[in-house]
């Protein structure tokens, strides 16, 4: 049966990297693979068209997809709206509408790329991890939330970091089961020294690792982790964490890797539907300049491919083509270095198709 893809670029370089990915899939298309792309707005995109960053028809769309392609969210345009209104619901209230609490961010580090990493290259050479991230809890969240105002007339903002036994469950087996095809080890990451929340966390986790205990399981507070990652990446393999933790991190484990263009991510509901982005922002101050880098999003199809297309066969072909262009010494800005041949957004594109 035809499976069908919601396409939904959102806005800054969104726009192009996508066009990218689905030059990609067209082509896999011409070869046998049976999906359907339809296109939806989400993000400011959508809000100027239609008042909503989540328009109703994007949401059916995107609940009736097997997959969901997105590009990326936001802009300076947007900033001084409401928040409720404001792109960035649109992405959250995708990830909560399809119940995507499982956000997979691997951070792999492309041999050709060693030199474009800030830190030294024995530090990052051979570097592979997965964050899982839980994304539809938390902080990110919680109820209550706003901005109040004081008896004194002072405001004061609050937030609410919360998550249920079950929500903690639910990624933490998540994590154990990539771990088990990967390396065995999980880190759970949080801040159990300081909050109840993540206590229970730690909690929970720890039990669940008494039941895989072919799994090696380790805790470590948040700051520390952060500064493991920049000091000795290498010793993670599988890091499971919260929302907002995961976020942080993951930018960070992004950067090990030379350039946060390069990574893809997959977020997954219990039913297999998988909403597949790249892990960067919509970059506003190069957007509509052909020089953003498409592969995180070329990337996060090859996953698209693997979590809910089943076709790992070519998700294979995709990864390979990318290894490709990189071993032709092809580079867009952001993982440029010297030697290397400089090339545009649509460049980047057309050389990956050429690969395939
Ligand atoms: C991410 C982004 C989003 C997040 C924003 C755009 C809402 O930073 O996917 O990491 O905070 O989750
Ligand atoms: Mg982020």
């Amino acid at each position: 049966m035809t499976k069908k893809i919601a396409v939904l670029p959102g806005d800054g370089i969104g726009q192009e990297i996508v066009a990218e990915a689905v030059k990609v899939i067209k082509v896999l298309q011409a070869d046998g693979l049976d999906v359907e792309m339809n296109e939806g707005l989400v993000g400011g995109t959508a809000y100027d068209e239609t008042g909503s960053p989540l328009p109703q028809e994007t949401l059916t769309l995107a609940k009736e997809s097997d997959a969901v392609l997105l590009g990326a969210v936001g802009g300076y345009k947007w900033e001084s709206l409401d928040i409720s209104v404001r792109p960035e619901k649109g992405l959250l209230g995708l990830r909560a509408e399809l119940d995507l609490f499982a956000n997979l961010r691997p951070a792999i580090l492309y041999p050709q790329l060693a030199d474009a990493s800030t830190l030294k290259a024995d530090v990052v050479s051979g570097l592979d991890i997965m964050i899982v991230r839980e994304l539809t809890g938390g902080i990110y969240f919680g109820q209550p939330r706003g901005v109040r105002t004081l008896d004194n007339g002072e405001r004061e903002g609050y937030n609410t970091l919360v998550y249920n036994e079950s929500e903690i469950s639910r990624i933490a087996k998540v994590a154990f089961d990539i771990a088990r095809k990967r390396n065995s080890r999980v880190c759970s990451v949080d801040k159990a020294n300081v909050l109840e929340c993540t206590e229970l966390w730690r909690e929970v986790v720890s039990d669940l690792g008494k039941e895989n205990s072919d799994i090696e399981l380790s805790h470590m507070y948040v700051d520390n982790a952060a500064m493991q990652l920049v000091r000795a990446p290498k010793q993670f393999d599988v890091m499971v964490t919260t929302n907002m933790f995961g976020d942080i991190l993951s930018d960070c484990a992004a950067m090990l890797t030379g350039s946060i263009g390069m990574l893809p991510s997959a977020s997954l509901n219990a039913k297999g539907q998988g909403m597949y982005e790249p892990i960067h922002g919509s970059a506003p101050d190069i957007a509509g300049q052909n020089v953003a880098n498409p592969l995180a999003t070329i990337l996060s199809v090859a996953m698209m491919l693997r979590y809910s297309l089943d076709e790992a066969a070519m998700a294979e072909r995709i990864e390979k083509a990318v290894d490709k262009v990189l071993d032709q010494g092809l580079r867009t800005a952001d993982i440029y270095s010297e030697g290397m041949k400089e090339v545009s957004t649509s460049e980047m594109g057309d050389a990956v198709v050429a690969a395939l």
